[in-house]
């Protein structure tokens, strides 16, 4: 049991350390692969359609590079009751050529607004437009229409409120349970998007060239917790009970690195060497086991700071993607990590 841990946790940070150097060569390459964005003027004639019976302005599998993202502001309010979840984003984006569509990736997540505005309609407080949106599920994109070109050079501001159910499985925002000593199962709620699976959570451009700033906030009742990326900045009190949590702005990082989990775990902490706190949450019957997780965590750290002489460069330790999973679906217990090789 306690030689597993050693293995999961040393696995992390071999992916840790892989993920840093090798994934900029691979974006870099892609670069020069990507689609433009005027074959739809070309040849109208062959584009696929999307599930209300209008033609989807968009052919590629790959994003066009049109729109660039910038900054997401992010609310997402689960419910481990009713096992769903409410949530609004709203994309800063950059607009590179003049274009009549956004298109982004979504799978599985039912739209209900979206609403554009230019930065002239943020200064005088103008009302936005509402757009309409496309969806064509096989290649998991919506299109969102303009009903004015967006000029090159600007930035606009895309608005969507979302909803789904909780993922079955292992992937995007899914619910997962554990049982308590007494017999009792409890809920909670994880994020897993890599590769591609940040688009089950919100609509965004889930591709890890398309790097932005995520601001996010989490709903939820005060006998849950919730972690993410950053450290929190604060918690705000609701009526009828509810709290939610701000969280620091990250650094520019690709979508399949965000991650949050609502939950009741309790944890303990450390400081390594050099000063980075690291956290162990785990569930109350998995208690005994934090104490070494951490001790075990923090000489890892101190070990891979020195061996490859780069300094942690987050404040706080986190994100193991699949380790995540691995951690809390057989052990129940999660590492308090955000993305830490965000490039
Ligand atoms: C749609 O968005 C607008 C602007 O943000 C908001 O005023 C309106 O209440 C929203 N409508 C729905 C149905 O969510
Ligand atoms: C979830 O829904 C239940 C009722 O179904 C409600 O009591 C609870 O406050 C909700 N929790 C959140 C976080 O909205
Ligand atoms: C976005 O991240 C970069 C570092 O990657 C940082 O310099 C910048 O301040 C961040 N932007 C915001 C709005 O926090």
């Amino acid at each position: 049991m306690v030689s597993l841990h050693i293995k999961l946790i040393f696995n992390g940070y071999v992916v840790f350390y892989c993920a840093a150097i090798i994934l900029p060569n691979i974006c870099i390459c892609s670069l020069f692969s990507m689609p433009s964005s005027d074959q739809f003027s070309k040849d109208p004639g062959t584009f696929p359609v999307a599930t209300n019976g209008e033609s989807f302005p968009w052919r590629e599998l790959r994003l066009p590079n049109v729109v660039i993202p910038l900054h997401y502001d992010l609310f997402v309010h689960p419910n481990l009751t009713s096992l769903d979840f409410v949530a609004s984003e709203k994309i800063e984006v950059l607009v590179r050529d003049a274009t009549q569509f956004i298109i982004l990736h979504s799978k599985d997540l039912e739209i209900m607004n979206v609403t554009l505005h230019s930065e002239e309609d943020l200064r005088y407080r103008k009302p936005g437009k509402k757009l309409n949106v496309l969806n064509y599920p096989a290649h998991q994109q919506i299109a969102l229409l303009v009903p004015e070109k967006l000029l090159a050079d600007l930035k606009y501001y895309v608005a969507i409120d979302f909803q789904a159910k909780l993922a079955d499985g292992f992937e995007g925002f899914y619910k997962s349970t554990y049982r308590t000593l007494g017999g009792e199962t409890r809920t909670i709620a994880v994020t897993d998007f890599e590769p591609t699976e940040a688009r089950m959570a919100f609509p965004c451009f889930d591709e890890p060239l398309f790097k932005a700033n995520f601001s996010i906030k989490i709903r939820r009742e005060s006998r849950h917790i919730a972690l993410s990326n950053m450290p929190k900045v604060k918690t705000i009190e609701l009526e009828g009970g509810l709290l939610e949590d701000h969280f620091e702005t990250t650094v520019k990082m690709s979508t399949y690195l965000v991650a949050y989990i609502v939950c009741d775990f309790k944890s303990v902490s450390g400081t390594s060497s050099s000063g980075v706190k690291v956290s162990i949450y785990a569930s109350p019957d998995k208690w005994s086991q934090t104490h070494y997780a951490l001790e075990a965590s923090l000489k890892l750290l101190d070990f891979y700071e020195n061996y490859f002489d780069i300094n942690y460069p987050l404040p706080k330790l986190g994100r193991f993607k699949f380790h995540i999973v691995i951690f809390i679906v057989t052990y129940r217990m999660c590492f308090d990590f955000p993305p830490s090789y965000v490039i």
